[in-house]
């Protein structure tokens, strides 16, 4: 049978062709394709059944897609789902009706529907692509992949290693489990998992030999779980965190990475032949393996320590004397709402917004309305102290542009565009509003996200 590219189209996105209507893919080039549908992945060890996921391009996590810095990032969302979605370039400095947010920068993709997303590459880096429609289901249940973007010359490694790290709730039929944001992951810490995966695998095995090189990108695509890491074997060295390189390569023995988060690192195998090098993930009950490289073959010289990346071109941000909008955190268990929070327009008592499924505010005010949270002049910098009121962590993220956290002595932390908050901890972040629009800013702990840790700023 001679199948039509509309067909194929249909068919690779599982989806039953007829009542689907794709449009032409780029009118003159052959173009990228995303299509979000459902889809089997053999996710738990092989003794378990097929996972039924939704995700793009089939597999999870989605494919990786690759650019070099300063070219045009062309890709059609295709909805093969049966709800709306959208995609979200997360960490991308983009126009903000490229960013993904239904509602806010674009409408809802329906079934059966695409969009086209379209913009310039302006840093090089790690980034992630998610949906951010119903974010809390639609990514936990497999919808997410890695956007890398090179540097015009790369650094000198022997291979790459992309590790997409993901917590998954599964049945013991190794379903996913099919409850999304029930009260008590919204009003904890999360939907947190119980089979933590490595690129959609347990474990990933590799074999390196002593001395090699690798450049190694990790992504926390999970909606709740705080990861933290440790290497055995091997000398890490972090050179970029939410894809912006750090003025100099900092040597870790282990590191944090919170839900959205991304840590670049440059990684000398140092286990002697014969030995395992290890990326361990520290759990409550014990570290897991979640990369094992059995280091093998012709041993390599030691190098000399990893150099710092080209820098990203960043504004210069002067926090001194800069405005600043404090953001309050509150609610969740054990702490609790205060007496009276806004909602939706009018000021509601605690009880009432717990019966709505709302567990947490910002600034008294659970979700978002009319109002930002900020508004900034373009050009402006801006600081905004976060207190963290609340019992959990919390990881935030800021939509369009990066901030770096303002520390004592008129010091300033590294580009990020998340930041995990842990309870009690305030932490201040500055950023200088240099891209137009109105971007979310929200905690990236989805099931918190939807239960009131949402809300945004507009820069005009
Ligand atoms: Cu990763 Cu609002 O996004
Ligand atoms: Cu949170």
């Amino acid at each position: 049978m001679d199948l039509t590219r509309r067909e194929v189209l249909a068919l690779a996105g599982g989806l039953a062709g007829a009542q689907v209507v794709l449009g032409p893919v780029w009118a003159g080039e052959p173009g990228r394709v995303l299509t979000a549908a459902p889809a089997e992945v053999q996710l738990a060890p092989g003794d378990f059944p097929k996972t039924r996921v939704w995700s793009y391009g089939g597999q999870v996590p989605g494919p990786v897609l690759r650019q070099r810095q300063g070219e045009m990032f062309e890709a059609r969302l295709v909805n093969g789902l049966e709800q709306e979605t959208t995609v979200h370039w997360h960490g991308v400095r983009l126009p903000n009706e490229m960013d993904g947010v239904p509602g806010m920068t674009q409408a809802a993709v329906r079934r059966g529907e695409s969009f086209d997303y379209r913009f310039a590459l302006r840093d090089a880096g790690t980034f992630w692509y998610h949906p951010h429609a119903n974010s809390l289901e639609q990514i936990s249940r497999g919808l997410a992949g890695v956007l890398v973007v090179d540097e015009a010359e790369p650094p000198e490694v022997d291979a790459e290693e992309i590790l997409v790290l993901d917590d998954w709730r599964l049945t013991e039929d190794a379903q996913l489990h099919p409850e999304f944001g029930n009260r008590h992951d919204m009003s904890h810490a999360g939907r947190l998992g119980n089979y933590i995966t490595v690129n959609g695998a347990g474990e990933l095995r590799r074999s390196y030999p002593k001395g090699a090189r690798l450049r190694v990108r990790l992504v926390n695509a999970a909606t709740a779980r705080v990861f933290r890491l440790v290497f055995q074997g091997m000398n890490a060295s972090v050179v970029a965190l939410d894809a912006m390189p750090l003025e100099a390569p900092e040597r870790i023995e282990q590191v944090e990475i919170g839900p959205a988060q991304r840590v670049d690192l440059i990684v000398d195998i140092t286990a002697e032949t014969g030995e395992e090098a290890i990326i361990g993930s520290v759990e409550r009950d014990g570290t897991y393996a979640t990369v094992s490289v059995s280091v093998d073959g012709a041993e390599q010289a030691v190098r000399e320590a990893p150099q710092a990346l080209p820098p990203n071109d960043l504004p210069v941000l002067e926090a001194e004397g800069a405005r600043q909008v404090p953001l309050v955190m509150e609610g969740g268990a054990m702490r609790g709402l205060p007496e009276r929070v806004m909602w939706q327009g009018s000021k509601m008592e605690a009880r009432a917004l717990y019966e709505a499924g709302q567990f947490w505010a910002f600034n008294g005010q659970a979700g978002m309305d009319g109002e930002p949270l900020i508004q900034a002049a373009l050009g402006e910098t801006v600081r905004v102290p976060m207190e963290n009121r609340t019992a959990f962590s919390h990881s935030m993220h800021l939509h369009g542009q990066h901030f770096r956290e303002v520390l004592p002595e008129g010091r300033v932390g590294p580009w990020r565009d998340t930041l995990v908050i842990h309870p009690d901890e305030t932490r201040e972040i500055a950023f200088v509003a240099e891209n137009p629009g109105d971007w979310m800013f929200h905690c990236h702990m989805a099931a918190h996200q939807m239960s009131g840790m949402m809300n945004w700023i507009r820069i005009t």
